[in-house]
């Protein structure tokens, strides 16, 4: 069963979400996480922060892979992924910086193929993604795989659907054509593969989206129901986004009977 875990708030679900981080941390010479950008992992990220700036929590041996970037900026581009990981997470923990890989988006265009396939390598070098955050958009996309993505895709260009760019408009200052159109994401089968995937949602604006890819059936329509192909995936989701799951009440009783040492 896909594991839901309802909490009170993204403050609360940041806590449970960064003690599985460190968790991780404890029990792995060198753990590897799969960082996620937009709005629905920051509360992990600021969590994060506040436990490596009190010394609770170092992640100095981890490494790092993005989910996604975007086509078109430049590298120092604030809105690039590449650059909100820094802001968000390098510069606020001891996650050292030369250890967070991206898709290398910034090569001549008939060379992006040859660097999807060297990202895929890197992946697979560091012993692939230990766990990995996952935002949806409200279309059903897990890292940026649209609606109709192959459910056994790896690391490619995509271009993005105009709800995405909408949705995406706040981070360039309301202006959806100025959100790229173009994206390199790690593929669907590519997503799969991580050990732990943990699937952030906050707000009612997320509550469709959450009931059909939990309860709904695994359909490429919508590509981040593929998760309930996965032996291990935790959806972490505040009351407002659990408001269309049918089997809500047994996923809050699932969970108050759960032993703490299993942990998410
Ligand atoms: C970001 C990513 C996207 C977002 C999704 C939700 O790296 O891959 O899939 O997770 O668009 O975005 P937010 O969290 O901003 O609602």
């Amino acid at each position: 069963m896909t594991e839901v875990v309802i909490v009170d708030d993204p403050t609360a679900g940041a806590e449970l979400v960064a003690g599985a981080v460190a968790a991780l941390v404890a029990s792995r010479p060198a753990p590897v996480l799969g960082l996620a950008t937009g709005g629905s992992p920051r509360p992990v990220y600021d969590r994060l922060a506040g436990l490596c700036s009190t010394g609770e929590l170092s992640l100095a041996r981890c490494q790092a892979f993005l989910l996604d970037e975007y086509v078109g900026l430049s590298r120092s581009h604030p809105a690039s992924y590449r650059q909100v990981i820094e802001r968000e997470v390098v510069v606020r923990t001891d996650l050292p910086a030369e250890r967070v890989l991206g898709p290398d988006v910034w090569v001549a265009e008939s060379d992006l193929p040859a660097a999807c396939r060297r990202y895929e390598e890197r992946i697979c070098e560091a012993g692939g993604v230990d766990l990995q955050l996952l935002g949806v958009g409200t279309d059903g996309h897990i890292g940026f795989n649209e609606p109709g993505s192959s459910l056994g895709s790896r690391t490619r260009l995509k271009t993005l659907t105009a709800r995405t760019r909408a949705d995406n408009a706040r981070f360039f200052d309301g202006d959806a054509g100025a959100v790229p159109l173009h994206v390199v994401t790690q593929g669907i089968g590519t997503i799969l593969e991580a050990r732990h995937l943990v699937l952030l949602a906050w707000g009612e604006a997320k509550a469709d989206v959450i009931g059909r890819l939990v309860e709904g059936p695994v359909t490429a329509s919508v590509p981040a129901s593929a998760v309930q192909l996965h032996p291990h995936v935790t959806v972490v989701v505040d009351s407002p986004a659990a408001s269309k799951l049918q089997r809500a009440e047994y996923y809050r009783e699932t969970w108050a009977a759960k032993p703490d040492w299993q942990g998410i």
